[in-house]
């Protein structure tokens, strides 16, 4: 019974089956195949605006392609001290940006706190050319921690982004969660709320190896053709990626799949809330539990599988996916009700 992680999950029926039908004759490499074609016109459609769609296999990718964008070497960007981008990166983005610094910032829920981050940004400049020059700010939606930035919030973001002049950057690594969590819509949650690019995730969500960055704004992304071919990223039989995420997208299939996830981790965060501790709010498909170390022995030997969290002993992860099972969900929360 796996909660470890929705990369564990498998891939999608319906997402398979699109790469399937893709596998017929020849077709155009390197994004030139109509399923890429079709697929920038429903992505624009999704978005309710302009777009460019670069179709990748990796968040990785997505974010360091970003970075090297909004970033200039002798530049910084600010992101949560412990987002995937600074902690899990193995220096991605700064390497892809050609040195560019990465500033962490803290807050509470694994968000970053707008006011810190507008002090800090108010501190910068008075070392001159001997500091690195504030470029980018990156939030991610929905965050490690599982939580989400409410609209209140990426509003004060995007008056910060424009006070100082900066690129924003959203990591969607689990951007479907957050809005079939939220009930609002993608356009909402990013362009109109300032953000320039968009790391669109899939993979966690159903598909196998497919991401996108999306980038809204023409002049931050006018280099992105040269910068993703450069660090390795143009992917010659492209339409098998494009293909996964125009299934992904059709009929609300990413939406549908981030939901039966949220509901579960909500069902499970409703039933133990009372009498566990949760690190946490439980807004998305992750939960993160308090549970002493015999309890948590207790559970594996049962066979449920999760990550205790690095750099604690008794905080464990659970992940909900697409593919998580309701009887599995059920049995997890009989088995931490009953362990005394
Ligand atoms: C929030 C977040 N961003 C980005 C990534 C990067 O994804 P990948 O492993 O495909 O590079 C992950 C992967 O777990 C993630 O959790």
């Amino acid at each position: 019974m796996n909660f470890r992680s929705d990369n564990e999950s498998p891939v999608n029926a319906k997402i398979m089956q699109a790469i399937v039908d893709a596998n017929t004759g020849f077709e155009e490499s390197y994004g030139y195949d109509p399923y890429t074609l079709k697929l920038q016109e429903e992505m624009m459609q999704l978005f309710g605006c302009w777009c460019e769609v670069v179709p990748l296999t990796t968040g990785t990718a997505a974010n360091s392609l970003a970075t090297a964008l909004s970033t200039p070497p002798y530049g910084s960007l600010f992101c949560y001290t412990d987002s995937h981008m600074n902690a899990d990166e193995c220096g991605a983005p700064e390497f892809f940006a050609d040195g560019a610094k990465l500033i962490g910032v803290t807050g509470e829920n694994g968000k970053i706190n707008p006011e810190l981050l507008d002090e800090t940004l108010a501190g910068t400049g008075v070392h001159g050319e001997h500091e690195c020059l504030p470029s980018a700010i990156s939030l991610t939606q929905s965050t490690e921690a599982g939580t989400l930035y409410s609209m209140d919030e990426l509003n004060k973001f995007k008056k910060i982004k424009q006070k100082y002049n900066l690129a924003l950057h959203m990591d969607g690594s689990r951007i479907a969660n957050a809005v079939a969590s939220s009930g609002t819509s993608i356009a909402d949650m990013t362009w109109k709320r300032g953000v320039d690019l968009l790391s669109f995730g899939a993979t966690k969500n159903g598909a196998m190896l497919a991401e996108a960055l999306i980038i809204f704004n023409p002049k931050i992304g006018k280099e992105i053709k040269r910068r993703r071919k450069r660090a390795g990223h143009l992917i010659s039989k492209m339409r098998f990626i494009s293909a996964q995420l125009l299934a992904y997208i059709n009929d609300d299939l990413w939406l549908d799949l981030a939901k039966q996830a949220n509901d579960l981790a909500s069902e499970f965060y409703q039933q133990l809330k009372s009498t566990h501790e949760f690190i946490y709010p439980v807004q998305a498909n992750e939960a993160f539990l308090r549970l002493n170390e015999e309890k948590i022995i207790n559970l594996r030997q049962q066979g449920f599988a999760f990550h205790i969290w690095p750099g604690s002993t008794d905080i464990i992860r659970l992940v909900f996916s697409h593919c998580t099972q309701s009887s599995h969900v059920k049995m997890l929360i009989n088995a931490i009700k009953s362990i005394k």
